[in-house]
């Protein structure tokens, strides 16, 4: 029979649970905290004392969707909570805009089908939807802002932003008739042009253009840097570019996976004369309108596009996310990241928001 071995002290043996516990106990009395980042979050009036960014009304542009209907309002679909608006709605809601305090209103139109051919000839006329808008809104509303797109998508036949030769999408010859519907814009009363097309050079032409025509004073905001994105989906809903589109913009809007050639784009548009720079699609690009706001310093401006309004919204509506909340956060982002303001949909219950909280 084997002797039992004896263990020495077998009471004074500290358990492993002990000893876990003892070494917890002395990590957290080794902390010694001086500095605790927690101290200026412990009120609200100490997080609103020390906030570094801070969203205003005058951070915001409202892209909104004319239609030339007898209905004042009709339902984008993918899109809750934006309609499209008749010229009169248009005018009523700029006003409503201006009241709130919104520096500038972004139209898009929806073109009826029949007026879409493979040039975008409708951009030019002096009478489409977009110009009569412009005049009605600059008649009845002169203190907003009014930035107009130039891009042929909502006048073509094959959702392009420019004009065709077979598959190809023509740059030059896209330019001249971009540099025409700016001048139509323009004429009509526009404040800003806001090349959307991608096309080369084109804010040069635009710029001299206008010049060239007494319109000295109109400004430039190029979208600078923007994306093949997904995320326009809900945007070609709205203006009836969906269905239409023939393939897809990757031989002029740039690739995702591009950051270096953003601060190329945005050299070269501002050699050409813009006045402010855009990035869109948003949130997805924010290190793109970071590394933009602090390559050049110069009034920069993020696009929080309808595929990020409708995910936000949709998450909403399942009850999935506060939307009051997101909305607010994601905007908040872009001014932390260095934008100067922000194209969103939220804008006016944003800025109705602000204005309740005084
Ligand atoms: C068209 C244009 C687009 C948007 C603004 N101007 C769509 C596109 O390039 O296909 C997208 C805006 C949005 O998604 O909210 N030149």
């Amino acid at each position: 029979m084997a002797s039992r071995v004896v263990q020495p002290f077998p009471h004074s043996l500290p358990t492993p649970q002990a000893r876990q516990d003892e070494a917890v106990q002395k990590a957290v009395d080794s902390l010694g905290l001086t500095r605790r980042m927690r101290r200026n979050r412990k009120a609200d009036w100490s997080r609103r004392l020390v906030r570094e960014t801070v969203l205003t009304t005058a951070d915001l542009i409202w892209p909104l969707f004319l239609v030339d209907s007898s209905e004042a309002r009709s339902p984008v679909a993918w899109m809750p909570g934006v309609d499209r608006l008749n010229i009169e709605e248009a005018v009523r809601q700029a006003a409503h805009a201006a009241e709130l305090g919104i520096p500038a209103i972004a139209p898009f139109p929806f073109v009826e089908k029949s007026l879409r051919d493979a040039t975008g000839s409708e951009a030019l006329n002096a009478r489409n939807l977009m110009c009569r808008a412009v005049r009605a809104i600059k008649a009845e509303v002169p203190q907003i802002g009014i930035i107009c797109d130039a891009a042929l998508d909502p006048y073509t036949s094959h959702g392009h932003d420019g004009v065709m030769a077979g598959e190809r999408i023509l740059n030059d010859a896209s330019v001249r008739i971009l540099t025409q519907q700016a001048l139509a814009l323009a004429d009509a009363g526009a404040d800003v042009i806001a090349p959307s097309d991608m096309m080369d050079g084109r804010v040069g032409a635009i710029r001299a253009a206008l010049d060239a025509s007494g319109h000295e004073d109109v400004q430039i905001m190029a979208y600078a840097a923007k994306y093949a994105s997904a995320f326009y989906g809900p945007f070609r809903d709205a203006i009836g570019t969906n269905a239409t589109l023939i393939g897809d913009k990757r031989t002029y809007q740039m690739d995702p996976g591009n950051s270096d050639e953003a601060i190329a784009e945005v050299a070269l548009d501002l050699e050409e004369g813009a006045d402010m720079v855009m990035i869109k699609p948003g949130l997805p690009y924010l290190d793109i309108v970071a590394r933009v706001k602090d390559h050049f310093r110069v009034p920069t401006f993020a696009y929080q596009v309808s595929g990020e309004y409708a995910m936000i919204m949709a998450a909403a509506q399942n009850g999935w996310l506060d939307g009051d909340k997101a909305m607010v956060e994601s905007l908040m982002a872009f001014k932390r990241a260095g934008a100067d303001g922000v194209l969103s949909y939220f804008a006016p219950m944003v800025a109705a928001k602000l204005k309740a909280m005084g």
